[in-house]
C-alpha cells in the first residue's frame, strides 16, 4: 500500500520504518526541514536503539523515502498517518495546533479516497474535529475522507521492537471500509497472531489515555508504598514482588524510584485530567498520582539533606539524566527536576549520562557535566543514582568510594545491592528500604 506519514518524531519515524518493514511504500514528511535532511541521509534525529540500522535498510530497499514537501508525500497515498506532537498548553490541555495543521495539509494534497489515521495521543473527540477540518478544506472530498484512531503504545528506548511486535493493535473506526483498509495495513502483524482490537473512535482515543494513566498510577502506587516501607522498615521491592505474583495485579511498572517522566505520562495525565473536568467528571485520583510523583523527588532531597546537612557548597553527582535508560530524551526527566532543586538549595551539581548529556545541559545550563561516571564522582559529597543505565551496574565500587569526598550513595532506582554497599562502607539510602548509616 502507498502510505504517507506526517510528522517524523519518535512515533512518526518508528511508524514510517515499521510500515516499510511490513512491505508498504512509505513517504515520511515533516515541517522541520532539517529533520528531513538528516533522515534523507539515513540519520535518525534522535537516539533510539536499533533505529538507524533499520532506517538505512528500509531506505535502501526503496520502500521508505522522506520529503519535506507534502505535495510529494501525500498525493496517491491510500492511508495518511498523523504523528505530530501534542504538547501541553499552559492549562495542561493538549495543544492540537499541529494536528489541525496536519489535517489541513492532508486535505490539500489528498487524491481519491483516503483513510486519515490519528496516531498522535489526542483527547477523545479529536477525530471529529480532524474530519471537520478535512471537509472544510476540501468540501468536494467529503465522502472521500475517513478518520480513524490508531493510538501508539510504543515505549521510547524500545520503539523498534514495540512497533514490530506490539502487544495489541487498537483501531477505532466508524466504517467497515476504513476498518478493512487498516486490517490490510497491519496484515503482516495480525498474520503472526498480534491481536487487533476494533472499537469506535471515542473508545480508542480514551483507551490510550486510560493505559498511560493506569501505568503512571501503578508507579505512583509503588512510590507511595516506598515511603511507607521506609517508615516501617519493610522492603518495597519484596512487597511489589508479592503483589506482582498475583496475576490480577502483575509485577510490571511497580518499580519504586525517582518517579516517572518523559514526553508522555506527564502530558497525558494532565490532558486526561483536563478532559475529564471538561466532560463534567473530574478525576482527582490523577492529581494524586502526579503529587506522589513529585514527592519522590522531595524524598530524595530529604535523604541528601539527612546525609549532608547543609547543601551549600556540597558537590552532588547525578548518575543518569535521561528520563529512563535507553534514550537521550530528558523531557520531564526526574533527574533534571532533582538537579534544579539541588542547585536552588545551593549545591554544586554535576551529572553524567551515556546519551543525554547535551540535551540535559541545554535544559539546565547550571548543571555541570563530566565525561564519565568516575569523573563526575571526583570529590563528590554524594552520589545520586537517577537513571538505571546498565553501565552503572558495573561500576567498581572501591574506585567509586576512593573518588568521593564522602561515601554517600542515594539510590533512586534501587540499582545497587545493600550488601555490596555495606561491604564497601558506604552510607546508603535506597528507595523504600532501610538506609545503612
Ligand atoms: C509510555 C508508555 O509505556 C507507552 O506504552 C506509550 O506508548 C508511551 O508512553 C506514549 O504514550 O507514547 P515511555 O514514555 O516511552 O512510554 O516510557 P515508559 O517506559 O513507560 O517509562 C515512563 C517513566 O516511568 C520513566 O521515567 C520510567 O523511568 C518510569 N518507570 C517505569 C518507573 O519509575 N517505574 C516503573 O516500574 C516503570
Amino acid at each position: 500500500m502507498r502510505i504517507a506519514v506526517v510528522g517524523t518524531g519518535h512515533v512518526g519515524l518508528t511508524t514510517c520504518i515499521s510500515l516499510a518493514v511490513f512491505g508498504h511504500d512509505v513517504v515520511g514528511t515533516d515541517v522541520e526541514e532539517e529533520k528531513i535532511a538528516l533522515l534523507s541521509k539515513g540519520v535518525s534525529p534522535f537516539f533510539e536503539p536499533g533505529i538507524e540500522d533499520l532506517l538505512k535498510q528500509e531506505m535502501e530497499s526503496g520502500r521508505l523515502r522522506f520529503s519535506a514537501d507534502p505535495s510529494v508525500a501525500i498525493p496517491g497515498a491510500e492511508v495518511v498517518f498523523i504523528c505530530v506532537g501534542t504538547p501541553p498548553k499552559m492549562t495542561g490541555e493538549a495543544s492540537l495546533i499541529a494536528v489541525e495543521a496536519a489535517a489541513r495539509t492532508v486535505a490539500r494534497y489528498a487524491e481519491g479516497r483516503t483513510v486519515v489515521v490519528e496516531k498522535s495521543t489526542v483527547p477523545a473527540g479529536t477525530a471529529q474535529r480532524v474530519r471537520r477540518t478535512l471537509v472544510q478544506e476540501r468540501p468536494e472530498m467529503a465522502d472521500g475522507f475517513e478518520v480513524v484512531s490508531n493510538p501508539e503504545f510504543l515505549r521510547e528506548g524500545h520503539a523498534v521492537e514495540d512497533s514490530l511486535n506490539p502487544d495489541r493493535i487498537l483501531v477505532g473506526a466508524e466504517s467497515e471500509w476504513a476498518r478493512e483498509v487498516i486490517r490490510k495495513v497491519y496484515e503482516p502483524l495480525t498474520a503472526k497472531g498480534t491481536p487487533l482490537i476494533e472499537t469506535d473512535i471515542a473508545t480508542a482515543e480514551l483507551a490510550k489515555h486510560a493505559c498511560n494513566a493506569f501505568l503512571a498510577l501503578k508507579i505512583s502506587f509503588a512510590n507511595a508504598l516506598a515511603r511507607i516501607c521506609e517508615l516501617s522498615d519493610a522492603d518495597v521491592d519484596a512487597v511489589v514482588d508479592v503483589m506482582g505474583a498475583d496475576a490480577r495485579i502483575g509485577r510490571a511498572f511497580l518499580n519504586a524510584g525517582l518517579g516517572w517522566g518523559g514526553s508522555c505520562f506527564p502530558k497525558d495525565l494532565q490532558a486526561f485530567q483536563r478532559l475529564s473536568e471538561r466532560l463534567g467528571y473530574p478525576f482527582p485520583l490523577l492529581e494524586e498520582v502526579t503529587r506522589i510523583n513529585t514527592d519522590a523527588i522531595d524524598s530524595v532531597v530529604s535523604k541528601i539533606e539527612d546525609a549532608l546537612w547543609n547543601l551549600e557548597g556540597k558537590k552532588i553527582a547525578l548518575l543518569g539524566l535521561a528520563f529512563k535508560p535507553g534514550t537521550d530524551d530528558v523531557r520531564a526527566a526526574p533527574a533534571l527536576a532533582l538537579a534544579r532543586r539541588l542547585i536552588e538549595l545551593g549545591a554544586d551539581v554535576i551529572g553524567y549520562d551515556p546519551e543525554a548529556m547535551g540535551p540535559a545541559k541545554a535544559e539546565v545550563p547550571d548543571l555541570e557535566t563530566a565525561p564519565d561516571a568516575y569523573e563526575a564522582l571526583l570529590d563528590a559529597h554524594c552520589l545520586v543514582l537517577c537513571t538505571e543505565w546498565d553501565e552503572f551496574k558495573h561500576l567498581n565500587l572501591e574506585r567509586v568510594k576512593s573518588q568521593m569526598a564522602y561515601p554517600v550513595v542515594v539510590d533512586g532506582r534501587n540499582m545497587f545491592e545493600g550488601t555490596d554497599m555495606e561491604a564497601q562502607g558506604f552510607t546508603y539510602y535506597p528507595t523504600g528500604r532501610r538506609a545503612l548509616k
